[in-house]
């Protein structure tokens, strides 16, 4: 006996499926993402309420203890992750993910004969073991557990595709038989080519895969929800399969590359992680003091926040210096690189964080024809997204990659503790430019001492 009839819950998961498309919309705008994931929560609540008042489950209490074993563990965790560090979180849950639905599609296999159903159990596992092993080689990577830059040896390709050929094997002898020890077999096939897939991606790409990766467990669950007959898992994993595939490609657009060549660039020595060394050419450095002078005395004032504004905590007081210099009347606008930071709209994240107005954010193609007529741009914490290297420089990691038209101000500022170079690991020339000064230390330090020296003014 269940509670709900099969109309009320189709009528509950038809909720659910509302509540994750409206979330995926609010999403999409930094104005209404708060509130476009507490919607999409409160559908995936809406969905496990559902399954429970609906089926006549087994083991009600040992899927009781795993919910509250998950969010025991999750719930922290989420908590006290610090910004930086979100893209390899969401690696984990996403790895974790696929990781589940394949399990669901091996233990399902026993229950049916049916070849179609065979073949999305097939799927399930394959690319849910795949999610599981890349998210967490990701993890590592972006958590420094691993070098960070692509790994790639004598006869990768060759393990590789004898890895997926195997796995291809093994699925069409799962379909054939239904042999429960077969499919173990290409759940370890599975997870042996999600690790050689995400070994040869490095640096600045990392990020990018663990969004396909995200797409291929959106996939595995829609599959999964083929495998248990649930619509609304097969609705989700759908949503999430084309969101994480829109964003994966917009994000590789963002960095001018491509997906085939993030996967595969490596190979042809075409990584994204370049060096750490602090360049020892000599550049023009000024003191706070001084470049009060230069942004006091502006009319027109490009911010360019970046990685290193998200890692000193700075936005509160770039909000604050954003509203004494336009108590002064000068006009002060942000220039938002898609890319800028480690994750998408991290700077719009940040900036919300400290109320910054949306309407003094703007997007690259927006503000790109403002730097010529600014007065300054103070470039805080960002470095590759403003290198003109990526125009100039055939054969540079970024190159390609659309970037802010810094090096058309007339008066630049860094604000930026050493010479180190950014997450490509390549030298910035507009450093050594004569319209360039650097601010060195924290920039938070450096954002209060500017700002005590503008009020002084
Ligand atoms: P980066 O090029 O990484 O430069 C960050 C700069 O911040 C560095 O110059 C660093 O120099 C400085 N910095 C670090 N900590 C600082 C602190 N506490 N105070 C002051 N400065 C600090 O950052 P970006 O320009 O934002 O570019 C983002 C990069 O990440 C791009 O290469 C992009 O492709 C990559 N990426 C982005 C994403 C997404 S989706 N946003 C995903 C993956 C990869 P010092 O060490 O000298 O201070």
């Amino acid at each position: 006996m269940t509670i709900l009839s099969p109309t009320s819950t189709a009528v509950l998961y038809l909720v659910a499926a509302i509540c994750f498309i409206l979330a995926l919309k609010g999403l999409s705008s930094p104005k209404t993402a708060r509130r476009g994931n507490l919607i999409g929560a409160a559908g995936a609540l809406i969905g496990v309420v559902t399954v429970f008042l609906s089926m006549k489950l087994d083991n009600i209490p040992w899927i009781l203890a795993a919910i509250a074993v998950g969010s025991a563990i999750a719930a922290p965790v989420a908590r006290r992750v610090q910004m930086t560090q979100m893209p390899q979180l969401v690696a984990l849950f996403n790895g974790v993910g696929g990781g589940a639905a394949a399990l669901v599609a091996l233990l399902e296999l026993s229950h049916t004969d049916d070849p179609w159903v065979r073949l999305a159990v097939v799927f399930t596992l394959l690319v849910g073991a795949i999610s599981f092993s890349g998210s967490l080689v990701t993890f590592a990577k972006l958590q420094e557990l691993m070098t960070t830059r692509p790994i790639v040896f004598p006869g990768l390709p060759v393990i590789m595709a004898a890895a997926l050929l195997a796995a291809v094997g093994a699925s069409v002898a799962v379909i054939m038989t239904g042999n429960g020890w077969l499919a173990v077999l290409l759940l370890v096939f599975g997870l042996l080519t999600g690790v050689l897939l995400v070994l040869p991606v490095g640096g600045a790409d990392v990020p990018i895969v663990i969004s396909l990766l995200n797409a291929f467990t959106g996939l595995a669950v829609a599959a999964s929800g083929l495998v248990l007959g649930n619509v609304l898992l097969v609705v989700a994993g759908t949503l999430v399969g084309a969101s994480g595939t829109i964003l994966t490609r917009a994000m590789a657009s963002a960095m001018g590359r491509s997906v085939t060549g993030i996967l595969f660039g490596a190979f042809k020595g075409g990584s994204t992680a370049g060096s750490t060394v602090a360049s020892d050419r000599p550049v023009r450095s000024s003191s706070a003091e001084d470049v009060a002078v230069l942004l006091g005395y502006a009319q027109k004032v490009v911010i360019v926040p970046g990685y290193g504004l998200a890692v000193a905590q700075g936005q509160h007081t770039i909000a604050e210096l954003q509203s004494e210099l336009e108590s002064r009347g000068i006009q002060v606008v942000f220039a938002i690189h898609p890319v800028a930071g480690r994750m998408p709209g991290h700077m719009n994240v940040l900036l919300a964080e400290a109320n910054v107005p949306y309407e003094s954010l703007k997007e690259m193609s927006e503000v790109n024809p403002e730097f010529k007529t600014a007065d300054v741009a103070l470039v805080v914490g960002a470095n590759d997204v403003v290198n003109p290297a990526a125009k100039t420089s055939p054969g540079s990691p970024i190159y390609g990659m659309p970037i802010l038209e810094v090096e058309q101000a007339p008066q630049v500022v860094f604000l930026k503790r050493s010479m180190r170079p950014g997450f490509a690991g390549i030298e910035n020339e507009l450093l050594f430019e004569p319209q360039t000064t650097l601010l060195f230390g924290d920039a938070k330090e450096s954002l209060g001492k500017v700002l005590a020296a503008v009020k002084a003014l």
